[in-house]
């Protein structure tokens, strides 16, 4: 699998109305590789993510999965979003089956896929229970079940933790770390959160905004096996610190 973002740029609207929202982003994501851009709050993130996903075209450039141009929405790309995306009135179990019967995959293959995917974000015993009977931290587990279940090349995540509070986005971050080592998936993160981004991904790409584009990229060769650990490691301090410096250098000073 591979994933490449070609020189991408977005313009909405024309003529004096014209915005640039992203310009030039290139950076691409290969087999079992966890990538993350981080930038601060509408510098595009999800509108390149949409770009990514199929749900909206590049002004110019183009975004590649295995040399194949995107073209619309597919089955090879699995999508998280922020905001709970799960349909309320249906159980975990049926959310994550939802998918899988718009694949048109027979009924006891569903049964078993969505067993299994369950059992792998570690809710088995929530199989029966409605979203609003579950916590957000659970919900988003049945989400990411959901898009596991229909087994993408790649895992899109926008701001998947973003929603939830401070300690229930720490042990998520935990969880999807466990999961990726696991299962070898390839995943794309999106963030504003820049300690999310480190301790998740082995490439991290800066954005600024206005027009959104990398203005810096890093390797994180850090040993990501415990993340409690890493969380105040010295070498990951200094890696965030400078970067946060980097992030802070870019936004508009406040009048
Ligand atoms: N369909 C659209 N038409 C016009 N402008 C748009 C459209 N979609 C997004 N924008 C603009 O693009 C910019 C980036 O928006 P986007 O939602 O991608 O940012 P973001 O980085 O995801 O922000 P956040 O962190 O708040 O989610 C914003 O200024 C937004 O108003
Ligand atoms: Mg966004």
């Amino acid at each position: 699998m591979q994933l490449v973002v070609d020189q991408v740029s977005k313009v909405f609207g024309v003529g004096r109305s014209a915005s640039c929202v992203l310009e030039d982003i290139s950076f691409s994501v290969n087999s079992g590789e966890f990538v993350a851009l981080v930038g601060s709050s509408g510098c595009g993130k999800s509108t390149l993510m949409r770009l990514v996903a199929g749900l909206d075209h590049p002004s110019a450039g183009v975004v590649t999965v295995d040399g194949q141009p995107v073209r619309g929405p597919g089955s090879d790309r699995g999508m998280v979003f922020q905001k709970y995306s799960l349909y309320p009135w249906l159980t975990a179990a049926q959310n994550v089956a939802f998918g899988m019967e718009l694949q048109g995959l027979s009924r006891p293959e569903i049964r078993e896929r969505t067993g299994y995917f369950l059992e792998v974000v570690g809710l088995a015993d929530a199989a029966r229970r409605r979203p609003r009977e579950i916590s957000g931290g659970m919900q988003q587990r049945v989400a990411i079940a959901r898009a596991l279940a229909a087994q993408p090349k790649i895992l899109l995540l926008d701001e998947p933790f973003g929603a939830l509070d401070l300690q229930i986005r720490e042990s998520m971050q935990e969880f999807l770390h466990g999961l990726w080592q696991r299962t070898g998936l390839s995943a794309l993160l999106i963030t504003h959160d820049l300690e999310e981004a480190l301790l998740l991904a082995q490439r991290v790409h800066i954005m600024a905004p206005r027009p959104g584009r990398i203005v810096r990229s890093v390797q994180v060769d850090l040993d990501h096996g415990n993340m409690a650990h890493l969380r105040v490691s010295p070498p990951f301090l200094a890696l965030r610190e400078e970067l946060a410096t980097c992030l802070r250098g870019m936004e508009p000073a406040l009048a």
